[in-house]
């Protein structure tokens, strides 16, 4: 099923300084779509939203914290004075953390939760006092694997995206008969600065090093490995949210195989978790060796 919002809708990306949300803007430049672009870095942001206008689209900067409430309402708010309404709110905003639980810090816990999920309620609501009188409008909120499927070294991330993916469930359910719907985008690894923008320090080191010894150890161990999943370009998944506005189906998965894979958890988990468990053995190898290294 569909919903179409005209030949110019109003779209609103948070995360759109860099990354899936800098491509997502790239991408619905040329097809007449008006975007208001939101993030902290301005400059950024300004470089964007003049690419943008290059490629014959329409943009607004608009520099905010979504962590900070009353910073995404003022943005909801100048979308809609600038454009007279808004028709699609893309919660792409987000951050990884590289901690194990027991040495989570406190500030990045709070942290990981404030721009990964308390920040959904605050563009969310905003849209929807707007949005619900008209009777239409979609919410599509970024969430990735890790709102689906259980990893190791970064549970705050882990927790917040599968907050992500109920958020979204219960969004659908309270949106019923409004005419509104909502859209839950599950990724799995993109090219961008997500694993080195990580709080707790970048992650690339420790995926390289769980990569190679997970698969060295599930030989030794005589393991079934997990299905591959390829890594894809931002612009290959901006693709598939551009694709999903207007879209009623309830998650879509950005990635080839990524379905089977969640689906094959969901049903099994304990099997599931025999392939992967090789390389959870190794990312605490590495996340330990890191650890050493650095004094405390
Ligand atoms: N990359 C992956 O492998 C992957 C996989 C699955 C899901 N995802 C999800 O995809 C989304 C986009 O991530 P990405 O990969 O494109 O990473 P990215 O390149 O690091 O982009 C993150 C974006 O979020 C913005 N942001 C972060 N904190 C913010 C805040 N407090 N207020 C406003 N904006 C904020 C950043 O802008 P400023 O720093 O300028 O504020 C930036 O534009 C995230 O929700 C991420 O969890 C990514």
């Amino acid at each position: 099923m569909s919903q179409t919002f005209g030949a110019s809708p109003v779209i609103l990306i948070t995360g759109a300084s860099s990354g899936i949300g800098r491509a997502l803007a790239f991408r619905l430049a040329p097809s007449g779509a008006r975007l208001a672009l939101v993030a902290r870095r301005a400059p950024l942001l300004a470089e964007v939203a003049s690419e943008v206008e290059a490629a014959g689209g329409t943009a607004l900067p608009l520099a905010c914290d979504v962590t900070i409430r009353e910073q995404v309402e003022g943005a909801v708010a100048e979308t809609i004075a600038r454009f007279g309404q808004l028709h699609v709110l893309v919660n792409n905003a987000g951050r990884g953390n590289n901690a194990y639980i027991h040495d989570t810090p406190q500030d990045q816990l709070e942290s990981i939760f404030r721009v990964n999920v308390f920040s959904l309620w605050y563009g969310t609501a905003a849209a929807l006092r707007h949005m619900v009188p008209l009777g239409r409008g979609q919410i599509v909120n970024v969430a990735s694997v890790a709102g689906k499927i259980g990893f190791p070294g970064n549970a705050a991330y882990v927790a917040a995206k599968h907050a992500t993916v109920g958020f979204t469930r219960a969004l659908r359910a309270e949106l019923a008969g409004t005419g509104v719907i909502a859209t839950t985008i599950i990724a799995a690894g993109t090219l961008t600065d997500w694993a080195i923008a990580a709080e707790g320090g970048p992650m690339l080191e420790l995926f390289d090093y769980e990569r190679e010894r997970g698969s060295q150890l599930a030989q030794q161990m005589n393991r079934e490995l997990p299905p591959p999943l390829p890594l894809l370009t931002a612009d290959s998944v901006a693709s598939e949210i551009a694709n999903s506005i207007g879209d009623t189906t309830p998650e879509i998965y950005t990635h080839p195989g990524l379905r089977d894979w969640v689906l094959e958890y969901e049903t099994d988990q304990e099997s599931a978790e025999q392939k992967l468990e090789p390389f959870w053995i190794a990312n605490r190898e590495g996340y330990e060796r890191k650890a050493s290294k650095i004094p405390s």
